[in-house]
C-alpha cells in the first residue's frame, strides 16, 4: 500500500531547474566558464558548493579560489537565483502537478518533499502549495546530498512512513540513484536515457497521473 508520495522540487513541481541553471550560467561567464545545457545535467540535484566545485573543476580552476571566495560566488549565484523565483506565482506549477497533489491528498496518501535547496519552502510558499505538504525534509540539516538517499529517508521519517511504501519523483539523474537506495518506487520526469535507473518515467509532469503509479506501484510489489 502507498502510504506517502515524495516529490524534488526543482524540475518536478515548478521549472525553478531552468532559473538554477540561469543563475549558475550567469555565474560562469563572469569568471570564464561556460555552461551548457548538458553539463547543467550534471547539477541537478546536487547542493550550491557542490555545483560550485564542479564548475570549477570544469573550467579548471578548482584551485584558484579560497573558501571564502567560493562563499561569495556560491552567494552570488543564490541572490541572483533569488531574484528570479521572487515573481514566481501559484501559475508556475507545473502541469498535472495540483490535480496530483489533489488526488493524493483526497485518497490520505501522505505528502513530502525531498528538495536539496535551501530555497525550498519559500518557492514552495509562492506557488501557494505549502498546505499539500506533510513534512518538508530540511535541505540545510542533510549531511550527504543526492544521490545519497539522506533527504527522501528524511522525508519518510519526517511522515511516519516505511520507505519501501514510498513513491519518490524526480527530475535528476542524481535524485532517481537517491530513490532507489532509500528502498522507494522511483518515477523520473525528463529524458529517458538521463533517468534510465528509474522504475517509471514520463516526458512531462501532466503524465504523472494518480491512478497509474499507485497501480505500477502495487503491480511491483
Ligand atoms: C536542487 C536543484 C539544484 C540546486 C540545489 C540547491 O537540488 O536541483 O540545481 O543546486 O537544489 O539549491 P539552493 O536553492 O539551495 O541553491
Ligand atoms: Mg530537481
Amino acid at each position: 500500500m502507498v502510504e506517502a508520495f515524495i516529490f524534488d522540487l526543482d524540475g518536478v513541481i515548478t521549472d525553478t531547474a531552468h532559473y538554477h541553471y540561469l543563475a549558475w550560467e550567469k555565474l560562469g561567464n563572469e569568471i570564464g566558464i561556460k555552461i551548457d545545457e548538458e553539463f547543467n545535467e550534471t547539477l541537478k540535484g546536487i547542493s550550491r558548493l557542490q555545483s560550485l566545485e564542479k564548475i570549477l573543476i570544469l573550467g579548471n580552476k578548482e584551485n584558484d579560489f579560497t573558501n571564502e571566495e567560493k562563499e561569495k560566488m556560491a552567494n552570488y549565484k543564490n541572490s541572483y537565483y533569488v531574484s528570479l523565483i521572487e515573481n514566481i506565482t501559484f501559475k508556475d506549477v507545473l502541469p498535472g502537478i495540483l490535480e496530483l497533489l489533489e488526488k493524493i491528498r483526497l485518497n490520505n496518501i501522505k505528502i513530502g518533499l525531498a528538495s536539496a535547496s535551501k530555497n525550498a519552502v519559500k518557492v514552495l510558499n509562492n506557488l501557494e502549495l505549502t498546505k499539500y505538504f506533510n513534512f518538508i525534509a530540511d535541505a540545510a540539516i542533510c549531511k550527504n546530498s543526492k544521490p545519497a538517499p539522506d533527504i527522501f529517508l528524511m522525508a519518510a521519517k519526517g511522515l511516519n512512513v516505511n520507505p519501501i511504501n514510498c513513491i519518490g519523483i524526480e527530475d535528476a539523474s542524481a535524485g532517481i540513484d537517491a530513490i532507489n537506495d532509500a528502498k522507494m518506487y522511483s518515477v523520473g520526469v525528463g529524458d529517458r536515457e538521463i533517468l534510465n535507473k528509474a522504475k517509471f518515467v514520463v516526458d512531462s509532469t501532466e503524465k504523472l497521473k494518480f491512478e497509474a503509479l499507485i497501480k505500477l506501484f502495487e503491480v511491483k510489489n
